[in-house]
């Protein structure tokens, strides 16, 4: 049984078939019903706008139904190690769970957030691998420590504006955010890019901030800590912010280092470097911190087209999960 948890399990020629597919969707929207009769558990143990909207949409324009359920709130708090003594908060095991709920439904999606003190441990990806090892029907990732139906959703755009990657300049910009976050767009930004033959640059404050090497190792990164040189003559502008990984559960430290980096924002000056690339974000993104009001509005920016795609390439997904 195939699971949809991370596009490392997933060829080139899988994913441009899934970008085939969902483009369809898009192109019959509420007009199909693939997943008459068919429900879905959407899983949340952190928040979502666009993540939730999307798939309880997507499930009910097929035809299907979703369940949202949160666990911690509403839902029974879950514990996954196995062969403890459940003395703490957790009220039942994540083999119950995924059993009981694939009794119930055709797709568990689950979004799981790393903990962010630990990496070594955070990037065992261990809440949805448990739902994947107990469930008896295929299972999602809404982000957990990669964001794969962000990726497809990016890809989706790109490729309706660009027609073809190859040789096309794709640049990956850490941007300055209060907090520490998730690696998991950057991580999928950079799989999907590098999959899909992009000239790939990773541009970063410090070597500290370089992805995990499972990712940084799908192909070649060209890793850049000039803007200047990063920006010339790209493509496509990615931004995101992410946590430096030497320093999970030691925020403190990096802290000096991420506000040091407040010039990465991405604005017109950079972006006039580029070859009139196209900008895009996962979403949420604070204004005039990661980029400017002018390069978030700009003809030339995807995020609004981004997460529209994240309902077409969602169906193409469970769809084929569903078929198999
Ligand atoms: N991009 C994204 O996953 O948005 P949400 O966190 O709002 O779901």
């Amino acid at each position: 049984m195939r699971h949809f948890l991370t596009t490392l399990d997933w060829s080139k020629r899988e994913l441009d078939e899934l970008l085939d597919d969902a483009a369809a969707h898009k192109a019959a929207r509420k007009t199909r019903r693939d997943l008459a009769g068919k429900t879905v558990a959407l899983v949340f143990f952190n928040p979502s706008l666009r993540t939730r909207s999307s798939f309880e949409i997507g499930v009910f324009e097929l035809g299907g139904h979703a369940v949202v359920l949160e666990p911690g709130k509403g839902a029974w708090p879950i514990e996954f190690e196995d062969g403890i003594v459940m003395d703490g908060d957790a009220e039942e095991h994540v083999e119950e769970v995924a059993r009981v709920l694939s009794r119930y439904v055709d797709l568990i999606c689950v979004r799981a957030f790393p903990k962010f003190v630990d990496w070594n441990k955070d990037r065992e990806d261990s809440v949805i691998r448990s739902f994947a090892k107990y469930a008896t029907v295929p299972v999602i990732n809404m982000e957990t420590i990669t964001h794969p139906c962000q990726e497809l959703a990016m890809l989706l755009a790109l490729r309706e504006r660009l027609g073809t990657f190859e040789k096309k300049k794709f640049v990956l910009t850490w941007t300055y955010h209060p907090k520490p976050l998730n690696t998991a767009v950057a991580n999928s930004a950079l799989i999907a890019a590098v999959k899909m033959g992009f000239d790939v640059t990773l541009l970063c404050p410090t070597p500290e901030y370089v992805l995990d090497e499972r990712y940084m190792s799908v192909g070649k990164v060209n890793v850049v800590h000039d803007p200047k040189a990063a920006y010339a003559g790209a493509d496509v502008v990615y931004a995101k912010s992410w946590g430096a990984l030497p320093y999970f559960g030691r925020w403190n430290e990096e802290k000096p280092i991420r506000d040091a980096h407040k010039h990465f924002i991405v604005d017109e000056a950079k972006m006039a470097l580029t070859s009139n690339a196209f900008f895009s974000h996962c979403l949420p993104l604070r204004r005039n911190v990661k980029a400017t009001d002018a390069v978030v509005s700009s003809p030339r920016s995807l995020v609004i087209e981004e997460a529209e795609n994240r309902l077409h390439v969602q169906k193409a997904v469970m769809v084929k999960l569903c078929r198999q």
